[in-house]
């Protein structure tokens, strides 16, 4: 069984000390006051497309959501009990979302998902930042063993970030249909034995 460390506290970051020249990145859980941001990410067409975030039926056009389904989405992330979901802070300012999605307790395992959505704080390693913090509480919190998700054959930014991070390609996941063409959705995955030899740590197994 995993441990719920209800309510989200992250644990101190053992990896702080090595990333003198990382940017500014804390996690914290999301709040109702994130909903304005978080309906402008998801009105940005060019996000949703790299994500499988698209509403309404899988054959329609990419379409932004409208408010209604961000403020649900919002609150999604914030009360579904299969999920751990922060808000990431850029030197204190929220400009994207990270966490654990349909946490399989029984297993040890679960779905992560990450979206920046202020454009101009990608590709300045936010991205890599908050994913080391999630993988910490996921692997030395939660006690996950495993970590998986689905990529989009054409999202090389994303395909990079997780490769960086150790993860390796798993089962495909299927198809996906965006805009009139099927692509590709890569599943990759991370053990925690993985997670912690590349990090240098041997830690106690939680079990
Ligand atoms: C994908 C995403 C999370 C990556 O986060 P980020 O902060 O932009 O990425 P980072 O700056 O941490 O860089 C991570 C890696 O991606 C590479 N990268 C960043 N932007 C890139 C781009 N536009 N094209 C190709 N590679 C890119 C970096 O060089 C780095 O690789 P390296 O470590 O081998 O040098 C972010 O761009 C994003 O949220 N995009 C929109 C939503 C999305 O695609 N979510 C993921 C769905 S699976």
């Amino acid at each position: 069984m995993v441990h719920d460390p209800r309510p989200h506290r992250l644990p101190p970051d053992p990896l702080s000390a090595a990333g003198a020249a990382a940017p500014a990145v804390t996690l914290r859980p999301l709040r109702p006051e994130d909903a304005e941001r978080i309906r402008r990410w998801m009105a940005d067409i060019e996000m949703l497309r790299n994500t499988v975030l698209v509403p309404g039926p899988c054959f329609a056009p990419v379409r932004a959501y409208t408010e209604a389904e961000a403020d649900r989405y919002l609150t999604q992330l914030m009360t579904d009990v299969d999920r751990f979901s922060f808000a990431i802070e850029l030197d204190g300012a929220h400009v994207g979302n990270v966490g654990l999605k349909a946490i399989d307790r029984a297993n040890a395992m679960a779905e992560c998902f990450i979206e920046i959505g202020e454009k101009e704080a990608r590709g300045r390693g936010v991205g890599h930042r908050a994913m080391e913090l999630l993988l910490e509480h996921a692997f030395s919190t939660v006690g996950l063993r495993l970590v998986f998700l689905g990529v989009f054959e054409f999202n090389q930014a994303a395909l990079r970030l997780y490769r960086g991070l150790g993860f390796d390609d798993g089962p495909q996941y299927g198809w996906h249909y965006v805009d009139g063409e099927y692509f590709e959705v890569v599943g990759m995955l991370l053990t925690r034995d993985a997670h912690l030899s590349r990090t240098g740590r041997c830690r106690r197994p939680v079990h």
